[in-house]
């Protein structure tokens, strides 16, 4: 059954009426037909660089993270490290990798982080930003990875012992490593690769600039119900500049791609994320008396599925924040199926009472921001509101020229799909209403769900 009937069906069932909706063809349902769709074509022969091998590990408890080590020294300057496909590298120790200078990973083998949890919690490194831990860093200049191989950050047990506990949470003790982390790096490459299992956020890049993620697969994905793996954000980012992401799969528990304080000219072409938090700018000015913004981003041809956001900007409020600025950011060819608010601005997070968050609102100021060309339905959960922009209500925190142009997100509740905006300087390109009136509370008010989405027929 093609999916446009099958919302139709939905529709019925849930007792409501949707219009039918065309859904694009040829969208890949899982990591298969991603691959597909776009085959990574693997760099293969060397250029004559030098190869570099190590030797591989035995089982899983073979710790050859000295070797790993090594075989980048040897690789440093003009080689390549080969990691062969059907072997396997465990690392048991924290390495830092930070003297990097023209070197490749040709990384078709697999590399997996031991799972000791004590162990990592005691010796990993780590970034104040949100308590971060790391398993390892990367830095220097010209670096590549490439490959059909997988990072494997064998989350499992973190998940399974972080089950019920908050990372946002200031009492929070039980900290969970990065898969994988970069700093102070200078044309970066990771292409081709699978990203699997991360405990915690799955790429955190600091302090650099020329950064490319290509042709990506990246998943966690739990063996145990009550496990689920969270904050495992695809894409994460302090002070970075000139960052490309195209073609990746994502399948994770948090935010899809998410640059966080500091980052100028971002570009994102051609990425799916199935089952996450958003695709989110922020969250951003969370600390105390710090600057941070977000400006000249294009993110464009995305695809959202079972999500709780689609395009969102999240900034925080309270007495103890920063400030800042979000300028000239373009959300464009947006497909959405079930996610709860297809575009949402939060000026209130991260989860405060509307009290203080009025007493103390945001100090982020919002401007140049266009969704343009969404297609798709909402989840239900937010009933017949399907985008809600709430700006900060802060006098000295513009809010302008935010724009919608050719959105047709329907609600499975029926119509009309209504948009909330709240202090928002300018026209919006849309009929919006304001979260107090009537007819968004009674469209708040509405309920009605749709089942998981997944994507027919197949190409
Ligand atoms: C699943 O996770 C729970 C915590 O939510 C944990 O208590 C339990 O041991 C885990 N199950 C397995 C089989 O690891
Ligand atoms: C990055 O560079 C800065 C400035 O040179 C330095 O202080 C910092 O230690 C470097 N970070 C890493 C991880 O090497
Ligand atoms: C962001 O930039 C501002 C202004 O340059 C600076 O004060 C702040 O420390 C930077 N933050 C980070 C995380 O680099
Ligand atoms: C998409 O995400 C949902 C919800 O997390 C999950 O149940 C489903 O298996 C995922 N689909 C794919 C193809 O990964
Ligand atoms: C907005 O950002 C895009 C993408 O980086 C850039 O090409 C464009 O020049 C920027 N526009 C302005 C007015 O700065
Ligand atoms: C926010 O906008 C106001 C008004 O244009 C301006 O005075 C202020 O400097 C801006 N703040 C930042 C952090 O850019
Ligand atoms: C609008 O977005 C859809 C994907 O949802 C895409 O197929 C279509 O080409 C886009 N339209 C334009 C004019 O770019």
């Amino acid at each position: 059954m093609r999916s446009s009937n099958l919302l139709a069906v939905l529709s019925a069932v849930s007792g409501a009426v949707a219009a039918a909706i065309d859904l694009p063809a040829n969208v890949p349902r899982n990591v298969d037909e991603f691959r597909q769709k776009h085959p990574y074509k693997n760099k293969g022969c060397h250029n004559q660089r030098p190869l570099v091998k190590i030797r591989s590990s035995a089982d899983d408890t073979d710790d050859v993270a000295d070797e790993f080590l090594e075989g980048l020294k040897k690789a440093n300057n003009g080689g390549t490290l080969y990691l062969p496909k059907g072997e396997l590298f465990m690392i048991g120790k924290p390495l830092d990798l930070t003297f990097l200078n023209d070197v490749h990973v040709h990384w078709d083998g697999e590399v997996k982080f031991t799972n000791d949890t004590p162990y990592w919690q005691a010796n990993a490194f780590s970034h104040p930003f949100q308590n971060s831990l790391m398993f390892w860093k990367w830095g220097g200049n010209d670096i590549s990875i490439y490959g059909e191989g997988i990072l494997n950050g064998n989350g499992q047990r973190w998940w399974n012992e972080f089950a019920g506990l908050e990372i946002l949470d200031p009492d929070n003790k039980y900290l969970r490593p990065v898969l994988f982390y970069a700093e102070n790096a200078t044309n970066f490459q990771m292409e081709g690769i699978h990203e699997k299992d991360s405990p915690c956020w799955t790429n955190f890049i600091v302090t650099s600039k020329g950064v490319s993620f290509k042709d990506l697969v990246i998943t966690a994905e739990s063996n145990n119900a009550t496990s689920e793996p969270k904050n495992t954000d695809f894409f994460d980012s302090l002070n970075v500049e000139d960052v490309t992401v195209e073609r990746v799969w994502v399948n994770i528990g948090d935010d899809c791609f998410s640059p966080k304080s500091n980052a100028t000219n971002l570009h994102v072409n051609t990425m799916y994320c199935n089952g996450t938090h958003g695709q989110s700018m922020g969250s951003l000015g969370q600390y105390a008396g710090e600057m941070s913004f977000v400006k000249d981003v294009v993110i464009e041809n995305v695809w959202l599925l079972n999500g709780d956001n689609g395009a969102r900007i999240k900034t925080w409020a309270g007495p103890d924040v920063g400030y800042g600025f979000v300028d000239n950011v373009t959300f464009r060819n947006f497909w959405q199926a079930r996610n709860d608010y297809s575009v949402q601005i939060d000026s209130c997070y991260f989860n405060i009472p509307s009290e203080t968050c009025e007493q103390y609102p945001s100090q982020m100021n919002l401007t140049n921001i266009l969704f343009e060309n969404f297609t798709g339905y909402t989840s239900g959960k937010r009933g017949a509101v399907v985008a809600r922009l709430s700006c900060s209500t802060n006098p000295d925190a513009v809010c302008e020229n935010i724009q919608f142009k050719n959105f047709n997100i329907k609600s499975p509740c029926g119509d009309p799909p209504v948009i909330i905006c709240d202090g928002v300087k300018g026209d919006t390109g849309v009929d919006c209403v304001s979260a107090d009136s009537a007819e968004a509370q009674a469209a708040l008010g509405k309920t009605c769900s749709v089942p998981l989405a997944t994507i027919d027929p197949p190409f």
